[in-house]
C-alpha cells in the first residue's frame, strides 16, 4: 500500500463578515466577559444570505487546486462532510462536480457523509481507506468539510460561526495519518439534534452536549492509548502512553474554553492511570482527586479549577495556537478540528513541527467521536511538502483581519433574513453580492 498517506495540502474559508463579542454581549444583556472569557471567543463570522454550504465548499475547492496547480483530472476521490443540508437527497459532492466539468473528469468516488461536526473526520478516514485500499485507482483524494453554525436567539446563539475547509489527501503526506491508531466512541444520545426541517437552527441541550462530548473524549482516549501501547509493546517498549507523547492536540472546538477543559481532561486520565509515585510527583495540585471514577466527575467544580491550573502550561504549548481561527470565528462544525489544524500550521515553523506527532479529537453530537493522530514529517527543508503546507497558512491572521466588522443589530436582521429565506425554492436571495470575498463562488441551488 502506499506509505504516510495523509494532509499534502488545505485551505480554509471563512466568510467576509464577523461580529464582535463584546458587543454581542452588550446587545444580549448578559454579563461583560461571558461570552469573551467564559466562551473563550473573541469574534464569530457568519454568512450573508448570499452564501449558502454549496457556495462555502464551492469556494473552499477551487481555491485549493488554485493554490495546488494540480490538474482537475489528478483527483479521483472527492468527499464531503457536513450536516449543512440543503436536500435531503442531492449531495453537495455532486454540486461540486460543476468544478471539474470542463475537465472531463467525472471519475470521482466518494459522496457527502453526515453526523453533526463528525462527517469530516468520517470523510477524512473514508478517503485514507480508499487510498489504502485495492480500489485506489493512483490518483489524490480530497477531502471537503464546512458548515453554517447557526442558532436561535438565546444562550447558544454565541456558539456559532461558518467555514470549510478542503484538504489534498496523498501519499508521502507531510501530515500522514498514524495507522491502527483510532480510538472511537459511538453513543445514541440527543444532545444535538435538527429535526426541524423547516428551519436551520438545531434543538440543542448545551449542558447535555458538554457532558456527551467529554465523556466521548475520555472513552476515545482510553481506547487510543490502549492501541498505541499495544503497538509499542510489540517493539518491545513497555510504558504508558502520555500527553507527553503528543507534542501537539487540537480538538473539536464549539467554543475554545471547551477546549482547554478539554485538555485538562486529558492530563486527569493520565493522573488517574498513574501509580501513586507519578501522581505526586507529576501531577501537582491533583492528589486531593485520587481515586475518583471518570464518569463521576463531569460536573465537578472542584476539579475543573484544579485542572485547569494544572494543565494551563501544557495548554499554552501544545493547544493555545491551534484555536486562533476558533477564537476570530466561531465554530464550523465538521470544519472546526481541520480548521484548528490550519491554525496550527500557521502558528508554528516547519522546523519546530518536524517529526512531532499532532493528536485529533473530533466529536460529532449524537454522537460520534474519534481520538486519532498526525505524525509530521522530519523534513522542513525549503520547498519540502512540510515547509508549502505550513507556509500556505501563514496569511491566516492577515485574512482574517482582512473581514469587515457588523454590528449586532445588523447581524439579527441577517439571521432574520436566513430565516424567511431558508428552503425557499425558485428564490433568489435579495441585496447585492459586494460583501463576499472576491473570487467567492456563488451557488444556485437557491433558485431550484
Ligand atoms: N465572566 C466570565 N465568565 C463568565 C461570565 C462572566 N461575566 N458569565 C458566565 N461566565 C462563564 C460561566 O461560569 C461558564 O463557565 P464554566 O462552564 O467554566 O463555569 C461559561 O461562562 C458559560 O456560561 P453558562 O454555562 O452560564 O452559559 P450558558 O448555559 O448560557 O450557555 C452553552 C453555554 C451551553 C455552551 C451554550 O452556548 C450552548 O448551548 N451552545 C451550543 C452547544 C455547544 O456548543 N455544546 C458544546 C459541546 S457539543 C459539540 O461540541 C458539538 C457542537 O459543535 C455543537
Amino acid at each position: 500500500w502506499p506509505k504516510d498517506v495523509g494532509v499534502l495540502a488545505l485551505e480554509v474559508y471563512f466568510p467576509a463578515q464577523y461580529v464582535d463579542q463584546t458587543d454581542l454581549e452588550k446587545y444580549n444583556n448578559v454579563e461583560a466577559g461571558k461570552y469573551t472569557v467564559g466562551l473563550g471567543q473573541t469574534h464569530m463570522g457568519f454568512c450573508s444570505v448570499q452564501e449558502d454550504i454549496n457556495s462555502l465548499c464551492l469556494t473552499v475547492v477551487q481555491r485549493l487546486m488554485e493554490r495546488t496547480q494540480l490538474p482537475w483530472d489528478s483527483v479521483g476521490r472527492l468527499e464531503v462532510g457536513t450536516e449543512t443540508i440543503i436536500d435531503k437527497s442531492k449531495a453537495v459532492k455532486t454540486v461540486l462536480m460543476e468544478l471539474f466539468q470542463d475537465s472531463g473528469n467525472t471519475d470521482i468516488e466518494g459522496i457527502d457523509t453526515t453526523n453533526a461536526c463528525y462527517g469530516g473526520t468520517a470523510s477524512l478516514f473514508n478517503a485514507a481507506n480508499w487510498m489504502e485500499s485495492s480500489s485506489w485507482d493512483g490518483r489524490y483524494a480530497m477531502v471537503v468539510c464546512g458548515d453554517i453554525a447557526v442558532y436561535p436567539n438565546g444562550n447558544a446563539r454565541p456558539t456559532g460561526g461558518a467555514g470549510a475547509v478542503a484538504m489534498l489527501i496523498g501519499p508521502k503526506a507531510p501530515l500522514a495519518l498514524e495507522q491502527g491508531l483510532r480510538g472511537t466512541h459511538m453513543e445514541n444520545v440527543y444532545d444535538f439534534y435538527k429535526p426541524n426541517l423547516a428551519s436551520e437552527y438545531p434543538v440543542v441541550d448545551g449542558k447535555l452536549s458538554i457532558q456527551c462530548y467529554l465523556r466521548a473524549l475520555d472513552r476515545c482516549y482510553t481506547s487510543y492509548r490502549q492501541k498505541i501501547q499495544n503497538q509499542w509493546k510489540q517493539a518491545g517498549n513497555d510504558r504508558p502512553f502520555t500527553l507527553d507523547d503528543l507534542q501537539y492536540m487540537i480538538f473539536h472546538t464549539p467554543f475554545c474554553k471547551m477546549v482547554q477543559k478539554s485538555l485538562a481532561r486529558l492530563m486527569f486520565n493520565d493522573f488517574l492511570s498513574a501509580s501513586r509515585d507519578t501522581q505526586s510527583n507529576l501531577y501537582k495540585g491533583l492528589e486531593a482527586f485520587r481515586g475518583l471514577k471518570l464518569e463521576d466527575t463531569y460536573n465537578n467544580k472542584d476539579l475543573d479549577k484544579a485542572l485547569l491550573k494544572a494543565s494551563q502550561d501544557t495548554f499554552d504549548k501544545k493547544t493555545k495556537a491551534s484555536l486562533y481561527l476558533s477564537t476570530h470565528n466561531g465554530n464550523m462544525y465538521t470544519s472546526s478540528l481541520y480548521g484548528c489544524l490550519a491554525s496550527l500550521l500557521s502558528h508554528h515553523s516547519a522546523q519546530e513541527l518536524a517529526g512531532s506527532r499532532i493528536g485529533a479529537f473530533s466529536y460529532g453530537s449524537g454522537l460520534a467521536a474519534s481520538f486519532f493522530s498526525f505524525r509530521v514529517s522530519q523534513d522542513a527543508s525549503p520547498g519540502s511538502p512540510l515547509d508549502k503546507l505550513v507556509s500556505s497558512t501563514s496569511d491566516l491572521p492577515k485574512r482574517l483581519a482582512s473581514r469587515k466588522c457588523v454590528s449586532p443589530e445588523e447581524f439579527t436582521e441577517i439571521m432574520n433574513q436566513r430565516e424567511q429565506f431558508y428552503h425557499k425554492v425558485n428564490f433568489s436571495p435579495p441585496g447585492d453580492t459586494s460583501s463576499l470575498f472576491p473570487g467567492t463562488c456563488l451557488s444556485r441551488s437557491y433558485a431550484r
